[in-house]
């Protein structure tokens, strides 16, 4: 009996070895593939953007993004099966706010950028069945034209611009550094 006990003891371990062996590799499948969504979508994001902004500044790249950056994330969505988003809790438009969840992980990496840790992709199970994949968005330079301080990094034309199409905007005042959101892409159970 004794023998029988351990011989159970240990194939559960095995089992449950196994068990988080197979969710880890999901989990790394998962990581991948999230990357290679966001890699795809903000080399077309900051592509265009970078095209608008030379062409005409802040005044039409602000349109062509109000135009685009949804439109863009879902043409990528269709071709990985994917939903891809960006979300913040300050966030420019109503479409990008952050669901409870969303929401949760935003603050898990501020809490991290806080403690001066170095935040990593990562990848949380949905309720239902979905997996999802994040990873942290970072104020850089070339940003505060749109989302720094108004008067310092924004002109007032600019802004009065951004608010035409943005009344309820929330982002601006970002510093160089600071968490500006997260890239969010959802995979459905399969
Ligand atoms: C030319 C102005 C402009 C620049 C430069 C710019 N953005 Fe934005 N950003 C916008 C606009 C406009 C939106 C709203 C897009 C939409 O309608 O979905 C936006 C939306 C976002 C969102 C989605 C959440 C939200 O607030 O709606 C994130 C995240 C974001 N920007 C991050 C960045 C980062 C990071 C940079 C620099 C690498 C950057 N942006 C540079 C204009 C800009």
């Amino acid at each position: 009996m004794r023998l029988y006990t351990a011989v159970l003891f240990v194939l559960t371990l095995l089992c449950a070895c196994n068990n988080t062996t197979k969710e880890a590799q999901e989990g790394d499948e998962y990581l991948t593939k999230g990357k290679e969504v966001i890699q795809h979508t903000l080399n077309k994001l900051s592509g265009e953007l970078k095209q608008a902004m030379r062409q005409g500044g802040v005044r039409q790249a602000v349109p062509y993004c109000n135009a685009n950056a949804l439109p863009i994330t879902q043409q990528i969505a269709q071709k990985y099966g994917a939903q891809v988003r960006r979300t913040s809790i300050r966030n420019r438009n109503a479409k990008n706010a952050p669901t409870a969840h969303e929401k949760l992980i935003i603050q898990q990496y501020a809490q991290q950028l806080t403690a001066g840790k170095k935040l990593k992709p990562m990848v949380s199970q949905l309720p239902n069945g979905n997996t999802m994949f994040n990873a942290p968005i970072l104020l850089r330079a070339s940003c505060l034209n749109c989302h720094g301080t108004v008067g310092q990094h924004i002109t007032e034309t600019d802004y009065q611009v951004i608010q035409s199409l943005y009344p309820n905007d929330k982002a601006i005042g970002y510093k160089v550094a600071e968490l500006r959101g997260i890239w969010s892409v959802t995979f459905e159970k399969k």
